[in-house]
């Protein structure tokens, strides 16, 4: 399978680590369209052959053409592509808030592919929502399916609109996360440990609560419930939480985050 990844940041960098790294894709079937010298050097220089400045007539070569590079500037990145796209071919976007209608309105195929990664797929513990046209077959959403899962995990919607969902539960997701590790690690430091201390035990608290959750089949609540005891410290926090209704400013925040997303598609 060959594939041409338009955009070589964050993102695209993450893709072909981690292509190359589960064996999906030979480094001599992966082809990078980055207009960016530097970081297009840094492909070179770790091994990659196919790398490129300008579209060009190898486009026509791809089964995959995914685009990678900021939604403003999907339209330049089409622009410059689409000469070289047939309607056989495949077209997966990352790009936040461009839908399907605009991708096919752009391009001569009507096989495209739009996902919702996060950020956590650097260090492939991602988690990518997709959606696609009917035009794209079983076999090649398998194949994409596949090549999503190097990142971490994901799961297939038929319905595009579940994607701006996505977008306010997992895209945006670990910032949240963030948020609340950092309002703990500020209150373990005006409690007195370092900074250094503070991270610690926050850290480890996270990363051990959620491999906790991962391995054993217990709701969030029944864990509640086992480390709050009648009367304890954890109990007195938890009333607290439930006092301020910490759980509907959650859910408010997040329905910002999902009217935000609808906004920019539209
Ligand atoms: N980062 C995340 O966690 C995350 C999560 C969900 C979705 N996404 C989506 O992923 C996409 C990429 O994000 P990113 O953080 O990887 O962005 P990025 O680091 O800015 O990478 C995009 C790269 O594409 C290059 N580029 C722009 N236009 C190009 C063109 N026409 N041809 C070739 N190269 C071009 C840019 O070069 P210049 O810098 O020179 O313009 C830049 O190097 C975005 O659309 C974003 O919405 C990201």
């Amino acid at each position: 399978m060959k594939i041409l990844l338009v955009g070589g940041g964050n993102m695209g960098k993450t893709y072909a680590d981690s292509f190359i790294a589960h064996h999906s894709v030979k480094k001599d079937d992966l082809y990078i369209l980055e207009h960016y010298e530097e970081k297009a050097n840094y492909f070179k220089s770790v091994g990659f052959h196919h790398v490129f400045f300008e579209a060009g007539n190898y486009i026509s070569e791809m089964d995959l053409i995914i685009f990678a590079v900021k939604p403003q500037d999907s339209q330049e990145a089409f622009q410059a592509v689409a000469p070289f796209v047939a309607s056989s071919q495949v077209v997966m976007s990352i790009m936040a808030g461009v839908k399907i209608q605009a991708i096919r309105n752009a391009l001569p195929t009507d096989k495209i592919v739009r996902v919702m990664p996060n950020l956590p797929a650097q260090v492939r513990m991602g988690m990518s929502g997709f959606t696609s046209s009917n035009e794209v077959s079983k076999e090649e959403l398998f194949s994409i399916h596949n090549l999503l899962n190097t990142t971490g995990k994901s799961l297939y919607f038929d319905d595009e609109s579940k994607l701006d969902a996505v977008t306010a539960i997992s895209g945006s997701g670990p910032a949240y996360v963030y948020y609340f590790m950092d309002a703990m690690m500020n209150k373990a430091a005006e409690m007195g440990f370092t900074k250094e201390q503070a991270e610690l035990l926050v850290e480890q608290t996270f990363l051990g609560a959620v491999h906790l959750q991962n391995i054993r089949s217990l709701s969030c609540q029944e864990w509640i419930q086992k480390v709050a005891s009648k009367g304890g410290t954890t109990e007195a926090a938890i009333r607290r939480f439930a006092d301020v209704e910490l759980d509907k400013h959650i859910s408010e925040g997040l329905e910002a985050a999902h009217q935000r997303a609808i906004e920019l598609g539209n």
